[in-house]
């Protein structure tokens, strides 16, 4: 390995290192990682999915723990929530109180009530591909498939009662792309006016993010007051999930949410079938098939993308914004040749996707572009990771594929090295003497770790 990897590889082991934190609750320790310390102090369910995925690379046990410390969140319902909140944390907003979930958990812990997109099958799957401790392993895997297992028929069951292959997400903050202008268009519906001023202040007294940083990197403040108000609206619905997925304001088939779901739902066979668990496995497999078909027919040829549906109230409405979600379902293996073709070709575009830190999240040329703001334009390398992924999965298909996931890892490293392992990146700037084009929070956790597989993906 070059010497340069090694030492990238060092630098992101010690972010990881320093963000490892053990937590005493309800009498037992849980070591894990929280995605960085100046704010996101508690665990989150997908960036701990992706730690893990790094972690495996130089620590095995941290790995398996990494995964076991999330499920002890989970929910008497198989619900994965989305944060586990660490007790005395006071840095994050919305403070773990505001959920009102606790008699939901198993041991009290106290966790958000939505979840992330569905990584941990794909995260245990990767972890067990790259764990050489076979003793372990299996123990680990004795663990953890009954409450993957759980969080899957969870989401099939509260979240596909149509049984169409497509999950609905009912917040904005589960698709794990907040503010992408994907959701523009049914956020609106929810009118300004009508939302509580008791909540607008809430949110202006206590939300913390936005003080952290200039506001131009961070969703809007109009943003938060109804991420907050969705919020009390499940809660007003005990969250009860029958009543919440049909009752909702925001619900939607979220194609990235949905191409993780085929991912995990493969993962989770395969894991099932490697341990003897043959006819759960076919359960599953059957589950991705389902879901993959049905990514495959959200192609719009008028607008040449995959398109998230708006499912709002009844609601069944084709979302054509013009962002890096549109790229996922290669990595669901939902792609035909002619999609293929065209996915390529928009990711070469220099007015599009191909930008100087590709990919950014939204098209450079959309109306909606901003190249500073979250979800709105800078490259995240979680999404990276999974335009790579999936273009390897096409890779035999044509040479350009192949050369084009080649192209965006090595890319994706320069980037993380030349600025550091940041939450997100301008993916429009030159990087100059004295200054980053890292946005977001530093030393964050989620970039060390994919940094780490990005690495490992080249050798
Ligand atoms: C945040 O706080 O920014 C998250 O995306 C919501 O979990």
């Amino acid at each position: 390995m070059m010497q340069t990897y090694l030492e990238l590889l060092n630098q992101a082991k010690a972010i990881l290192q320093r963000n490892t934190i053990t937590v005493t609750v309800d009498g037992k320790p849980y070591e894990r990682t929280i995605p960085s310390k100046d704010y996101y102090v508690h665990e989150w369910l997908w960036d701990s999915a992706g730690i893990a995925m790094g972690l495996v690379h130089f620590n095995e046990e941290a790995a398996f723990n990494e995964l076991l410390s999330l499920t002890a969140g989970q929910w008497n319902n198989g619900l994965m929530p989305h944060i586990i909140y660490n007790p005395g944390e006071s840095r994050y907003y919305p403070p773990a109180d505001q959920w009102q979930t606790t008699s939901f958990t198993r041991n009290g812990i106290k966790t958000s009530g939505i979840t992330d997109p569905p990584l941990l099958a794909i995260s245990a799957e990767y972890i067990c591909n790259h764990a050489s401790d076979e003793k372990k392993k299996r123990d680990f895997i004795n663990n953890i498939l009954p409450s993957i297992m759980a969080y899957h028929n969870y989401l099939k069951r509260y979240r596909d009662p149509e049984d169409c292959g497509l999950l609905t997400i009912v917040h904005p903050w589960e698709s794990g792309t907040d503010d992408s202008p994907r959701w523009d268009s049914i956020l609106k519906r929810i009118d300004l006016n009508t939302i509580p001023t008791n909540i607008k202040a809430d949110v202006d007294l206590h939300r913390k993010d936005s003080r952290h940083h200039i506001s131009q990197e961070r969703p809007t403040e109009d943003d938060y007051y109804r991420y907050i108000y969705l919020i009390e609206l499940f809660k007003d619905l005990a969250w009860d999930y029958t009543k919440i997925v049909q009752e909702t304001p925001f619900a939607a088939k979220d194609i990235l949410f949905n191409a993780i779901w085929e991912r995990a739902n493969e993962a989770l066979a395969a894991l099932l079938h490697t341990y003897g668990k043959q006819e759960e496995a076919n359960n599953y497999q059957r589950w991705a098939e389902q879901t993959r078909k049905a990514l495959t027919n959200t192609w719009s040829e008028e607008h040449n993308q995959y398109c998230d549906i708006d499912v709002t109230q009844g609601r069944h409405q084709a979302i054509a914004v013009p962002t890096n979600a549109m790229f996922m379902p290669l990595s669901a293996g939902a792609v035909t040749d002619k999609q293929l073709d065209i996915l390529l070709h928009r990711l070469s575009l220099a007015d599009e996707f191909d930008t100087e830190y590709p990919v950014p999240s939204t098209a450079l040329n959309s109306q909606y572009f901003d190249k500073e703001r979250y979800w709105r334009g800078p490259t995240w390398p979680i999404t990276n990771l999974f335009i790579i992924d999936g273009l390897q999965r096409y890779k035999t298909r044509h040479k350009n594929v192949a050369q084009r996931a080649n192209f965006l890892t090595i890319k994706t490293i320069q980037m993380i090295r030349d600025n550091g392992c940041w939450e997100y990146f301008d993916s429009t700037d030159h990087v100059t003497e004295g200054n980053t084009i890292g946005r977001g929070f530093s030393s964050f956790s989620w970039t060390a770790a994919i940094l780490i597989q990005l690495i490992h993906m080249t050798e």
